[in-house]
């Protein structure tokens, strides 16, 4: 629980601007989380959610799929955005209506009216996952926002600024928790501090996991290292 009054009125929390363009949204997303979550089982099911590699050959943490026309990948190869799952050869399993809407309602409320993503990168965390300060930087355009949503566990989400070695804030962030960076924030080095273990008993919505949903905008790249 946030605070008292959140807790009286969940409706009432403030926005918290982080810097010039990017926003915190506190629960945003928290009376619609139990409907993501279940939207989740059928992409999931027919994109199951796989540990990636990264060009230098390391295997992430963190388990991804995507939904949407592109979907984020890596491997031996690069980084890129491709209109199939690579595991399948299928598309990607279309992004549903409830998912786009979301993230354009957030997006206007952070600042970014009609934002029409065409992507969004689904991670699990389960305890210890983590993810480096990283900028989103594969998808060929950067006019429009990043809109990224918590459910689930908790995680302390860092948030630095547009050089690596800018020390990065390190943010709680709940389920129903929304950021959303884009204009002169749009290249702010960002990543996840390593997933403590849930302090009680499992979340109810996704057990003992935090999924992050992260939506762009992204042109179909070819694949590039680094
Ligand atoms: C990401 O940068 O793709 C994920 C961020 C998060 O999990 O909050
Ligand atoms: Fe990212």
């Amino acid at each position: 629980m946030r605070d008292l009054f959140s807790a009286l009125d969940p409706d009432q929390r403030n926005p918290e601007i982080l810097a010039d363009g990017a926003t915190l949204l506190p629960g945003f997303a928290e009376a619609e989380a139990a409907e993501l979550v279940a939207t989740l089982v059928p992409i999931t099911k027919a994109a199951p959610f796989r540990h990636m590699v990264t060009p230098g050959g390391h295997t992430m943490s963190v388990a991804m799929t995507n939904c949407g026309g592109a979907g984020w990948v890596t491997d031996r190869g690069g980084y890129r955005y491709t209109i199939c799952d690579p595991d399948s050869g299928r598309p990607w399993p279309a992004m549903p209506a409830v998912f786009h809407s979301l993230a354009t309602r957030a997006a206007t409320a952070g600042g970014f009216p009609g934002f029409d993503p065409n992507s969004c990168l689904i991670n699990r965390y389960i305890p210890k996952a983590r993810m480096s300060l990283h900028q989103d930087k594969d998808e060929g355009d950067f006019s429009a926002p990043i809109v990224s949503v918590s459910l689930g566990l908790p995680a302390t989400f860092l948030f630095g600024g547009l050089k690596r070695s800018d020390r990065p804030r390190r943010i709680r962030l709940e389920s129903g928790d929304v950021v959303v960076w884009g204009g002169s924030a749009r290249m702010t080095y960002h990543g996840v501090a390593p997933l403590a273990a849930a302090v009680s008993d499992n979340d109810p919505l996704t057990g003992n996991a935090r999924i992050n949903l992260t939506y762009r905008t992204a042109a179909l790249t070819v694949a590039h290292r680094d």
